[in-house]
């Protein structure tokens, strides 16, 4: 497919005699994709049932007639005033029991009905009108979900739809007592109207109770998305997209994924490195204006599975953002490498947020493809340049990585209701995996460990898994491939208890971790080979194959045939020097690539992506700073 580049337009911030030229100039860029109405509620429905269309008409019709195609947006991110005035409560509580007012977005609660339904209304009056439109060929549910810390809310009517589900999940107190374990400290309950949210607790709540919740809150998030995907699909027959975030995992992105069609994300690497990533500042300050090489990149890989095989990027920084600490402006080339790695790692469409910088409210530092004096801003000639370069390559096909790693939320939320050491962080141990198998040059496809296909890969990942269900136990034990698993793997059921049979458990492997322990950040474990073990380490009863051990001989690698257990965190160089090791035997290729280089391989091309501020080489390849590159196969 030859991908296609878009932008995130608001109609309803200009004056209408200006879009007509706005149209144009995006047509003139090689824009493809408008995406409209998201955050417009107000000017659609400006009061109950006073529904004000003739704009919005206007909008798609002169957009359509410059051959746009539309993305258009439901606009539940945003509710106005008069339905807050309406459903009070419909407000999300916080973690303190705060109520998040009115006055920016995101302040709804996933659970209450009453907002839920009018969710519902304006969804289903906009996709009537809209349904059939020719040039609205894609509609995006809502707009990121979970952002600003809002998937969990504490207020009632979250409250009493946890009850409803818990009551669903357990049939019975004793039973939901009994899986808790709620005979500690006397918490055991005869009735599910007893149970609360686990917020505002004496010392930590029981982490079987928030572990329900935050699955509970996940599920609301993947219900109110189907509620609007439902409508949708009765009125239009294109295809359904969400936009997702930079490691926010507080539901599970693969279960809206099954309701949609696309999984899209918004990429803001300048503010995620300075916001997100956790890094020391050498680094931060090394790639202030260039982003992490991998952070993006990795939910790329992992949000195109998350779409079954289709990725856009719904927003792509164009310029300084206003969100972070601090926000510098991209390195001059930076704009085209995103998007064209974007695309290497499988991007349909490329859209940057937003067309033109708003002088006004929240965002008005925030830069657009235009500057608010509707000047081209470097955005724009970046997006330009990056439709030429689409022009140059044509069509670009994914193939099948040597290498998978399951990604699982629940692991994640288990992760952070029990961490155990302050450094225990799951996202990150995936991305450290991910991190050094893409330094050397190695694809990797991120999947979901619910009925995994692992035929084709040489190489299955399986750090930190917090319960393996019998379904993935069933593929491993059926996958011909090399399998490496652990640190801190099946280690509790999924009821959040001590299994009665240790971890690993893994059949045929001979290996019980018998105790665990974390170390603080100035203390590690050296390793017999080089590197150290970090943050979490296992001890280990094994008859197994050791090979790797701390520098006073305690097991850290282990292995029966095609079976790997990883008995602790790895610091950098032994987590490089294991992979090495593994992908040799596996005849999977690794290159020494030069600082902040990296580069990914599809069916006809491979691409090669300069993040430093220096120029680089590789074999005949030069890559200027900021440089991205191709060659045909
Ligand atoms: C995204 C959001 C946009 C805009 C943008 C600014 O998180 O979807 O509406 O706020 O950030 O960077």
């Amino acid at each position: 497919m030859k991908p296609t580049i878009g932008t995130c337009y608001y109609p309803e911030h200009w004056d209408e005699k200006i879009w007509r030229d706005d149209a144009a100039r995006m047509r003139d860029a090689g824009i493809d994709w408008v995406r409209i109405g998201e955050f417009a509620w107000s000017r659609i429905e400006p009061k109950e049932g006073q529904l004000d269309w003739g704009w919005l008409d206007r909008a798609v019709n002169i957009l359509s007639d410059a051959n746009l195609k539309i993305i258009m947006g439901t606009p539940t991110a945003t509710p106005p005033n008069w339905v807050i005035e309406k459903y009070p409560d419909m407000i999300a509580m916080d973690q303190n029991g705060q109520p998040r007012k009115f006055g920016s977005r995101r302040h709804y609660c996933f659970s209450h009905q009453g907002y839920k339904q009018q969710c519902a209304n304006i969804v289903t009056l906009m996709a009537e009108r809209y349904g059939k439109h020719p040039a609205v060929q894609a509609w995006q549910t809502d707009n990121e979900y979970g952002c600003h810390e809002t998937t969990q809310s504490f207020g009632p009517s979250a409250r009493d739809e946890f009850r409803n589900w818990l009551a669903q999940k357990y049939q019975s107190p004793d039973a939901l007592n009994r899986a808790w374990g709620n005979i500690f400290w006397s918490m055991e309950y005869d009735d599910f109207n007893q149970i609360d949210v686990p917020n505002l607790t004496v010392t930590e709540p029981n982490p079987s109770h928030v572990m329900d919740f935050r699955r509970f809150s996940s599920d609301q998030v993947v219900a109110f998305n189907k509620l609007q995907a439902d409508i949708l699909r009765r009125y239009t027959d294109m295809p359904l997209v969400h936009n997702y975030m930079g490691k926010v995992t507080g539901f599970d992105h693969f279960d809206i994924g099954a309701d949609l069609d696309i999984a899209s994300w918004d990429s803001y690497p300048l503010g995620f490195l300075e916001m997100i990533i956790k890094a020391n500042e050498e680094h931060k300050a090394e790639y202030y204006q260039q982003g992490d090489p991998d952070f993006q990149a990795f939910h790329h890989d992992l949000y195109r599975n998350v779409g079954n095989g289709r990725l856009w990027v719904m927003e792509q920084q164009p310029g300084p953002v206003n969100w972070a600490h601090f926000n510098p402006a991209p390195l001059n080339g930076m704009v085209r490498l995103w998007s064209l790695e974007a695309i290497a790692h499988g991007a349909e469409s490329v859209n940057y947020f937003r067309w033109r910088q708003a002088p006004f409210a929240q965002e008005q530092m925030h830069a657009g493809l235009l500057r608010p004096d509707h000047r081209d801003a470097q955005g724009l000639i970046e997006a330009k340049q990056v439709k030429d370069d689409i022009e140059a390559f044509g069509d670009v096909t994914q193939i099948q990585a040597p290498v998978a790693l399951i990604f699982d939320y629940p692991s994640q939320w288990a992760s952070e209701v029990q961490p155990q050491g302050a450094s225990f962080d799951y996202f990150q141990l995936l991305f450290n995996c991910y991190k050094s198998l893409r330094s050397m040059g190695v694809d990797v496809d991120i999947i979901s460990g619910n009925g995994p296909k692992l035929e084709g890969y040489k190489l299955v990942l399986l750090p930190g898994l917090f319960t393996l269900d019998d379904d993935l136990k069933h593929s491993l034990n059926t996958f011909d491939g090399l399998v490496l698993a652990g640190p801190r793997f099946n280690s509790k059921t999924k009821d959040f208890q001590i299994p009665q049979n240790l971890a690993p458990d893994l059949d045929q492997l001979d290996i019980t971790v018998s105790r665990v322990e974390t170390l603080r950040s100035n203390v590690d474990r050296k390793l017999e080979n080089g590197g150290k073990a970090i943050n979490w380490v296992e001890e280990i009863e094994t008859s197994e194959d050791v090979i790797e051990k701390t520098a006073d001989g305690a097991p850290i690698l282990i292995r029966k045939n095609n079976l790997l257990y990883l008995a602790a965190w790895l610091d950098d160089e032994a987590l490089k020097l294991t992979f090495k090791r593994i992908l040799s035997e596996l005849d999977i290729e690794t290159l020494e690539l030069p600082t902040g280089v990296r580069l990914k391989r599809t069916r006809d091309h491979t691409f090669f992506f300069n993040y430093s501020k220096n120029e680089q080489v590789l074999d005949d390849i030069v890559l200027s700073a900021a440089g991205a590159t191709w060659i045909e196969h």
